[in-house]
């Protein structure tokens, strides 16, 4: 069977629960952005307006990105794994007398650089996520000059703040123009300034 074709019985991934991701497009709709949400398995409601792309895979994800360029503006807020086995199996891998299984693992393709780095139909505006737990602004600019998106938005996602599945974010903007710090705020209204300055960024250099 192919992919697509059986529900994955093991399987390894990088946890997120989506909402700061939704929360960004539900804003853009507000906008009035016409809006395409790529995402990977989630518990939430498709937010109303928003044209949902579901995918179960880093090289899914990045295959349905490109397919949606050109785009003004291109945000990646997914805990894409950086890893994947080489070798997927078709059958539920069984618990035998062979022992634990030797699993190996191949990159997957960094979705944010790859579309960063395009010479052509690359975003106006690309904006990374980094979640850290430590040195978030050094690791912060660091991704940002890698990766060669625009901004991005850190945040810390060490235990005591919840950010992962939790309703509210602290989140620091990093730019080659410097660091902007947004304190303790509801992922709603990080996805609501977040969305408002790169309209009114978009609408200066179009100006
Ligand atoms: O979903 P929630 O529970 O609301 O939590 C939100 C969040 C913490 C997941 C979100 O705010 C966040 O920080 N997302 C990025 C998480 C992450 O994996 O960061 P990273 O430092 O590994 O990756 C940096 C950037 O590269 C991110 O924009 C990521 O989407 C992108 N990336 C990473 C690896 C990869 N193979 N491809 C990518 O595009």
């Amino acid at each position: 069977p192919t992919r697509e074709a059986i529900d994955p019985v093991r399987y390894i991934s990088n946890y997120s629960s989506g909402k700061q991701g939704y929360a960004i497009a539900a804003a853009a709709v507000a906008l009035g952005a016409e809006t395409v949400l790529v995402s990977g398995p989630v518990d939430l409601p498709i937010p109303p307006g928003v044209q949902l792309i579901p995918v179960t895979s880093a090289v899914e994800m990045l295959a349905a990105s490109e397919r949606e360029l050109p785009s003004d503006i291109a945000i990646f807020t997914a805990a894409v794994a950086d890893w994947r086995v080489a070798e997927e199996k078709n059958q539920k891998i069984k618990k035998d007398k062979s022992g634990i299984p030797d699993l190996k693992f191949v990159e997957n393709p960094d979705i944010l650089q790859t579309i960063a780095k395009r010479t052509s139909k690359r975003p106006t505006l690309v904006i990374g996520f980094a979640a850290e737990t430590e040195n978030l602004v050094e690791n912060a600019r660091d991704k940002l000059k890698k990766k060669g998106c625009d901004l991005i938005v850190a945040n810390d996602v060490s235990k005591e703040h919840g950010v992962f599945g939790g309703d509210k974010n602290t989140v620091q903007l990093v730019s080659a123009s410097g660091v902007e710090s947004w304190g303790l705020l509801s992922k709603q209204d990080v996805a609501q300034r977040l969305m408002a300055q790169l309209a009114a960024q978009l609408t200066a250099g179009k100006a």
